[in-house]
């Protein structure tokens, strides 16, 4: 474990702990507040991610960043934004459960240093891994589960919103949720205005 974000930043770009290491174009740490109280970890970088070096930059992205807009948290400014495998797998696929454990260290770091109150798990693979390995998306998004005294919640994964546009509202709601947790237990998400 690093105790510093300069080392931990470092020594992840140069990872070559797994197979995912030979196919990317960029390793993408994470992005935002690193005094967050609030963190969303999304499953793994895409296309646009692996050229770009940074999370949910393409249309799901999009999509991601109208629902934080609409309850007034910004990317780069009251939360941050990080993956459980920071390479992107090749073809989109699922990370494997071995290229999983290997990278979620480096998450796990991250989640030590910014010490957040509210962990959003986006989509299925990240909630099972994060949360609880047998969560139903479908059924327990938008509920919050305390683990080692972490509030934490799953949302469905923009890219199944942007398949089946009819779960938007569901999805939103959730954010909703989200913001009245927020004003529940966070004490400068709401105040926060620069990285
Ligand atoms: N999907 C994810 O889970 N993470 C990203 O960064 C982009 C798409």
């Amino acid at each position: 474990m690093f105790d510093n974000w300069e080392a931990l930043e470092k020594e992840c770009m140069q990872c070559r702990k797994c197979g995912l290491c030979e196919h990317r174009t960029n390793v993408v740490f994470g992005t935002g507040n690193r005094n967050a109280e609030v963190m969303f970890i999304g499953e793994g970088p895409g296309e646009n991610e692996d050229l770009q070096g940074e999370p949910f930059v393409g249309r799901g992205g999009q999509l991601l960043d109208k629902m934080l807009t609409a309850v007034d948290l910004d990317r780069h400014k009251n939360i941050y934004i990080g993956n459980m495998v920071k390479c992107r797998p090749p073809k989109n696929r699922d990370p494997r459960p071995e290229e999983q454990e290997m990278c979620i260290e480096w998450l796990r770091n991250q989640v030590k240093l910014i010490r957040p109150k509210i962990i959003v798990c986006l989509g299925r693979i990240a909630a099972a891994k994060i949360i609880k390995p047998d969560i139903k998306i479908t059924k327990e998004h938008g509920i919050f589960f305390e683990k080692n005294g972490v509030q934490m919640m799953a949302m469905l994964h923009p890219a199944a919103v942007l398949r089946d546009p009819r779960k938007k509202p569901e999805a939103f709601e959730d954010f909703l949720t989200l913001r009245d947790k927020i004003k529940e237990i966070c004490t400068h998400t709401y105040t926060d205005t620069e990285e």
